[in-house]
C-alpha cells in the first residue's frame, strides 16, 4: 500500500486538484484508491461528488475515534473510495490540543485500514497550513508530494515546508520521504516558469542525503493551467470523466504512469500491478 500525502502550506497551488485526479486516474487504471480530504474546506470531496451533511460521518469523526476509516468511507467511483472532510474538522486543532498522541492518529486509523482492507494507494489531500492535521498526514505517510505553481515567489516558503517533513522524519514517521515536486498550473513557453523549475531542481541536487528529500524530482509531467481543470469541481466529476480529451486529462494522464512506475510488488498487490 502506497500512502501519499499531497502538501503545501500555500493555498491555491493544486493540491486538491492533484490529489482528486492521481486518486481518479490511479483507480481508472484498475488500483485500489482511498482518497482521504483533510481540508475543512471540503473542496476534495466537492469534486468527487459529495456534500456532506448533518449526519455524513467524515474524517472528523476518524480524529473524534467515533468512526474508523472503512465506517466513514464512501465509494464514489469503480475502485474510488473517499473519505470526506467537513467543517466540523476547523476545530480540530483547538479540540486535539490535550489530547496525548494528537499527531499520530490518522497514523493508526490508516494501520488499521492497511490490517482490514488493504489499498493499493491511499492520497491525502491536506489543508493550507502546517498545522496538526498536516502533521498527522505526514506521521502516518510515507511519500510527499508538494504541487507547486511555478510564479514570483514560488519558492519562498518551501524550506520551512521541507524542515517540517524533516521534524516528522525524525520525530515521527521514519519511513517518510518526498518523492517529489508536481509543477502545476504550469505556463509553458514563459521564461518565469523555467527558471524558477531550474533553480527547484538545483536545490534539490544539493540535497544532505539524510534529508527526506534526498532523491525527490522534479516530476517530468507538468499540469499546464487548464481551465476545464478548474471547471471539474463544480461538476463533482475529476477531470477524466468530466472532458476526458483536454490538456488537464492527458497531463494528469502522464503523471499518473510517472506514479505508477515507482511501483514495486512490495507496495502493490501483483496481481493488480500486472
Ligand atoms: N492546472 C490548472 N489549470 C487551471 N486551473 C487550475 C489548475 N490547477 C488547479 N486549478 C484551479 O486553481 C484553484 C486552486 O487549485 P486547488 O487544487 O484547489 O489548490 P489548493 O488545494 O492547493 O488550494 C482551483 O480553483 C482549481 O480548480
Ligand atoms: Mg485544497
Amino acid at each position: 500500500m502506497r500512502t501519499i500525502v499531497v502538501m503545501n502550506q500555500k493555498g491555491g497551488v493544486g493540491k486538491t486538484t492533484t490529489s482528486v485526479n492521481l486518486s481518479a486516474g490511479l483507480a481508472n487504471a484498475g488500483r485500489r484508491v482511498c482518497l482521504v480530504d483533510l481540508d475543512p474546506q471540503a473542496h476534495a470531496s466537492l469534486h468527487v461528488g459529495i456534500e456532506a451533511h448533518g449526519k455524513t460521518p467524515t474524517i472528523y469523526d476518524v480524529f473524534a475515534d467515533s468512526k474508523t476509516m472503512t465506517e466513514a468511507r464512501q465509494l464514489v467511483a469503480s475502485n474510488l473510495w473517499c473519505i470526506p472532510s467537513s467543517i466540523d474538522l476547523a476545530a480540530a486543532e483547538m479540540e486535539l490540543a490535550d489530547v496525548p498522541g494528537r499527531e499520530l492518529i490518522l497514523k493508526a486509523a490508516i494501520n488499521e485500514l492497511r490490517q482490514n482492507e488493504p489499498y493499493d494507494y491511499v492520497v491525502m489531500d491536506c489543508p493550507p497550513s502546517l498545522g496538526v492535521l498536516t502533521v498527522n498526514a505526514l506521521a502516518a505517510a510515507e511519500e510527499v508530494f508538494i504541487p507547486l505553481q511555478p510564479h514570483f515567489l514560488a519558492l519562498h516558503g518551501l524550506s520551512k515546508l521541507f524542515e517540517t517533513t524533516a521534524l516528522v522524519n525524525r520525530r515521527l514517521n521514519r519511513q517518510l520521504r518526498v518523492s517529489g515536486v508536481v509543477l502545476c498550473m504550469y505556463e509553458t513557453g514563459t521564461r518565469l516558469a523555467a527558471d524558477i523549475a531550474e533553480d527547484l531542481a538545483e536545490f534539490l541536487e544539493h540535497a544532505d542525503p539524510h534529508a527526506p528529500w534526498a532523491g525527490a524530482r522534479i516530476f517530468r509531467s507538468k499540469i499546464r493551467r487548464n481551465i476545464k481543470l478548474a471547471e471539474a469541481p463544480s461538476h463533482g466529476k475529476p477531470i477524466f470523466q468530466y472532458a476526458p480529451k483536454c490538456h488537464g486529462s492527458e497531463d494528469y494522464g502522464a503523471l499518473i504512469e510517472e506514479v505508477m512506475d515507482s511501483e514495486t510488488s512490495q507496495t502493490i498487490a501483483p496481481a493488480r500491478a500486472a
